[in-house]
């Protein structure tokens, strides 16, 4: 399973990316806006930082753009800035054709706000190379996430589309565990939330009482 880091903010990107083997980055307008930098500096920022590499960075077209006609050379105009860029398209009926035009000029797109197994289906249909459920937000509004994240790799895997599901909007290292489980291609997390999982109360109680014997030993 990949880790991705969900953040703009390049200082803790570069931090993950020496850390803990970072597979790639996502973005979205809040974190841009978070980054307190203007939307293209920092998107070259985070480029600069994955050059050479094949670790994507997702960046998302202006969310006031809801036509084929906005969409379609505002994805061209940011795919060119990088390779490593894949374009975040909202999951409303005219990106679909967009990620269809974008798919055949070699454009990775990743649909976004997913939020229901019909919409991944299609995103699917018209070739997202990344399809992002969003399982935090479905899970603060009551609704369950497990049989939604394993009906769409089902659907992936029936009819053999090429799309990589990514698990967006994790919270909790339960969630990074589940959609492992489950055999999601990708999780998208932000910092803390990798590193709150990465450590156990257990881990830190037996280091403490292993350098306790370990003072009372003569090591030659
Ligand atoms: C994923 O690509 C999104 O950027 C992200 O997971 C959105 O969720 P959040 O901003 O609520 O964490």
């Amino acid at each position: 399973m990949q880790f991705f880091l969900d953040s703009a903010h390049v200082e803790e990107i570069k931090y993950a990316l020496d850390a803990f083997q970072l597979d790639g980055v996502t973005t979205n307008p809040r974190h841009i806006q978070a980054s307190g930098k203007p939307f293209l500096t920092v998107i070259k920022e985070i480029a600069k930082l994955v050059e050479g590499t094949d670790k994507t960075v997702s960046v998302e077209v202006n969310p006031h753009f809801l036509t084929y006609e906005e969409m379609l050379p505002e994805a061209e105009k940011l795919a060119a800035i990088s390779p490593n860029f894949v374009i975040k398209l909202q999951c409303i009926e005219p990106a679909f054709k967009t990620m269809e035009t974008l798919a055949r000029k070699g454009i990775r797109v990743n649909c976004t706000l997913v939020f229901s197994a019909m919409q991944a289906l299609q995103a699917m249909r018209s070739g997202a190379y990344y399809v992002s459920p969003f399982i935090g937000w479905k899970e603060t509004n009551g609704e369950e996430v497990g049989g939604f994240i394993s009906d769409i790799l089902a659907i992936r895997d029936n009819y053999n589309f090429s799309s990589q599901i990514i698990v967006a909007a994790v919270r909790n290292a339960r969630q990074i565990v589940d959609a492992a489980v489950l055999g999601a291609d990708i999780v998208t997390a932000g910092l803390a939330v990798y590193q709150d999982g990465f450590q156990h109360p257990y881990t830190q109680d037996g280091i403490h009482k292993f350098c306790q014997f370990w003072d009372k030993t003569q090591y030659e």
